[in-house]
């Protein structure tokens, strides 16, 4: 588990979205309500991470980019290295996010490449894996979770500093998150994966798709569940310290 606090992780995914006066409000609200909260992540696209840092310099809470090259430096036009995340002062990233993979085509070889990358500039990778809501319907998220984390991880040597959220792809951005019952599920599958990989594997499995203040507590009271992922509601300062404060309440 990340944080001295051991209270559930939580990540708050700004996507492509506000500019640079929107975020400064809210980065500055979500930080005057949690205060010191180091199992708090902010991810602000990567032209405002020097805003968030700014703002957090007096604190504890951490921040990351939504995304890393598959090299730490070189002719790769429009990519931002591991290791300028890093420069920048981010503690973690986001890699193979649904929206990756489903718009931008990345795959599990291109993932596993960033993941490598993040590993080695010692940035906290968060493995996004889920299904689409045709492979549940076909019975295929086993089958697809495990190619996933198979491949995804497969220059990583176990246990490493990384966090696997279980995003199902039906669930994101839709308003209608899994059920307790379907994360469970799906985090016993994972958490046994890795387990396997490594006996003392204390790797934190975080859930997310349509993530709110109302379903909150409901998700996190989850053992199996490590922390959340938040996207659409970390946009509003209220709901998103609100999930927060939830889940310091549970270790
Ligand atoms: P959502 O997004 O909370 O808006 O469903 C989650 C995510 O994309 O990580």
């Amino acid at each position: 588990m990340i944080g001295n606090n051991k209270a559930k992780f939580v990540a708050g995914n700004w996507k492509m979205n506000g500019d640079a006066a929107q975020l400064r409000t809210l980065t500055s609200e979500i930080v005057a309500d949690l205060g010191e909260c180091n199992n708090v992540a902010l991810f602000p696209p990567n032209t405002y991470l020097w805003l968030v840092r700014e703002i957090l310099r007096e604190s504890t809470m951490g921040y990351g980019a939504q995304n890393v090259a598959r090299a730490d430096n070189g002719a790769h036009t429009g990519e931002i290295s591991a290791s300028m995340l890093v420069d920048m002062g981010c503690r973690y990233v986001i890699v193979g996010h649904s929206e990756r993979r489903h718009t931008y085509g990345e795959d599990d070889t291109l993932i596993a490449a960033k993941m490598q990358c993040a590993i080695l500039s010692h940035l906290c990778p968060i493995l996004c894996v889920g299904e689409t809501k045709t492979q549940r319907e076909n019975g295929d998220i086993f089958e697809v979770i495990t190619q996933q984390l198979t491949v995804g991880l497969a220059h990583i040597p176990f246990p490493q500093h990384i966090m696997i959220a279980y995003e199902p792809v039906w669930a994101i951005g839709s308003g209608k998150a899994a059920t307790p019952k379907q994360i469970m599920q799906m985090h016993e599958v994972i958490h046994k994966w890795l387990a396997q990989q490594a006996n003392e594997c204390k790797i934190a499995v975080l859930y997310g798709g349509s993530v709110n203040a109302d379903n909150a507590d409901a998700i996190l009271s989850i053992p199996q569940v490590d922390g959340v992922l938040v996207g659409g509601s970390s946009l509003k300062s209220s709901e998103f310290v609100a999930i927060a404060k939830s889940a310091c309440a549970h270790y």
